[in-house]
């Protein structure tokens, strides 16, 4: 037990998405952080693998955005965004509109990934009714998907786990198949060259149920959740034609691939493809502040502007929506990230990141390897009849050693934050290739 901190301290927190019974006798806490380290309670620096959550995209306690956030709360602490505004929020609009591409130039504030997803599904469904489609009320996701973990995140998403206990879920959703194929794509670097067909599985949606039942389609462009897939190359395209093909609204959950993570301010950018709707939380704000973003396109807002019910056009919201604080710090993380290049310095490495990463090919267990900006996956094959614990295993064991990583199953994930120099790559990946031998 860390110093100070006894077993009962630690039962009041049911910890989320946490073995709780584990964690307790042999706790992980974390004390302060700065730049790539956490401190942990026996004073060891962990390297941050993983942003956190995938979030801390700028490092830890980054200066500009602790002052925002203190000078902030000391000039307006909280304002209400409904029937009221504050400068704040409509300035962070302003400045997401700019950096996000094409025409996605309305946002809508929300307080995290989940509730930007189940946001996007609600405008997406009133939406299609304003514009005289209501008979679109279907939603379709893909397996594999998370979507974070509101009713509509979990239909839409398709995370056995997430979804088996809670019920029959929303009505009316249904599932293209996923896009991970390691017979055909294992170790590769970047985006796979096989499987931009998977995308036609929506066809097969489509005969199923008729477009005029089907109001938009959710995907992340690279899922991150559940264990880092790669979008095949003209996957999202494709999928992009046969949303315009039936009239139905594509809507990518950036959540995590959103400021920077695969080198630029969106997947959108990088893959070339211009969904109607983007999702996006975690880097928003470095995390610093809880806070959610939902980006939609000018014909979407100019609608409901025009032919949605009067005078309120969109009956949703949260109180803290556009909260002040988050929004200043909002601000000054979109500052950060312009002035030190943190989205470049992403795409510059990943090179690195790749070379290093699959340099771990041969160690054992490991049956895919994949990365992708600054992201990186080894998936290690499971325990005879013990799926997860070799994950787990080394998800202690890597902390034992110095490196905070993230674990899907038996999937190691990597995310370090954005501002990673090779001397980083280089500890993280020399930590995974120990612990990959250690949990043998
Ligand atoms: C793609 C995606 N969407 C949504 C979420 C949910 O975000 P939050 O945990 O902030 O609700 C996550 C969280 O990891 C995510 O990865």
């Amino acid at each position: 037990m860390p110093d100070g901190i006894t077993q009962n301290d630690l039962s009041a927190f049911w910890m989320p998405f946490t073995a709780n019974r584990r964690f307790k006798k042999d706790p992980r806490i974390l004390v302060s952080a700065e730049g790539m380290y956490y401190k942990s309670h026996d004073n060891r620096d962990i390297l941050d693998g993983t942003a956190g959550l995938w979030c801390v995209n700028a490092g830890h306690a980054r200066p500009k955005i602790v002052e925002a956030v203190q000078k902030q709360v000391k000039e307006l602490d909280f304002a209400p965004t409904f029937q009221f505004g504050h400068n704040k929020a409509f300035e962070l609009a302003s400045r997401l509109r700019d950096l996000f591409p094409g025409d996605l130039d309305h946002i809508f504030f929300t307080n995290s990934g989940s509730e930007s997803g189940d946001t996007a599904l609600k405008i997406a469904l009133a939406y299609q009714r304003a514009r005289g489609q209501g008979t679109r009320t279907r939603l379709i996701g893909r397996e594999r998907g998370y979507h974070g973990v509101g009713f509509g995140g979990i239909s839409v998403g398709g995370i056995v786990k997430n979804r088996m206990y809670f019920g029959t879920l929303l009505t009316g959703v249904d599932h293209i198949r996923h896009t991970h194929d390691m017979e055909h794509n294992a170790f590769t670097k970047g985006e796979p060259e096989y499987g931009a067909h998977f995308a036609d599985d929506l066809e097969r949606l489509v005969t199923l149920h008729d477009a005029s039942t089907i109001a938009a389609v959710m995907v992340e462009p690279m899922a991150g959740s559940t264990g880092v897939l790669m979008p095949p190359k003209g996957y999202l395209k494709r999928l992009r034609e046969i949303c315009d093909k039936h009239g139905i609204l594509l809507i990518f959950d950036e959540v995590i691939t959103g400021f920077g993570r695969l080198g630029y301010a969106t997947a959108a950018e990088r893959f070339g493809v211009l969904p109607d709707i983007i999702t996006t939380a975690k880097g928003l704000t470095n995390a610093v502040i809880p806070m959610g973003a939902v980006a939609v396109r000018k014909e979407i807002y100019d609608t409901m502007m025009d032919k949605a019910d009067a005078p309120i056009e969109l009956f949703h919201g949260y109180t803290y929506s556009g909260h002040p604080v988050a929004a200043a710090a909002g601000i000054a993380t979109l500052d950060t990230y312009r002035e030190e290049g943190l989205f470049e310095n992403a795409l510059a490495l990943e090179p690195y990141l790749a070379d290093a990463i699959h340099s771990l090919k041969d160690h054992p267990n490991v049956v895919d390897i994949r990365n992708m900006g600054m992201v990186a996956a080894v998936e290690m094959s499971a325990r005879p009849g013990a799926p997860g614990e070799r994950g787990y295993d080394a998800m202690v064991k890597a902390y034992e050693m110095g490196a905070m990583i993230r674990v899907t199953g038996d999937i190691i994930a990597i995310s370090p934050p954005l501002m990673a120099e090779k001397k980083h790559i280089d500890d993280l990946v020399g930590i995974i290739g120990d612990t990959l031998k250690a949990v043998a």
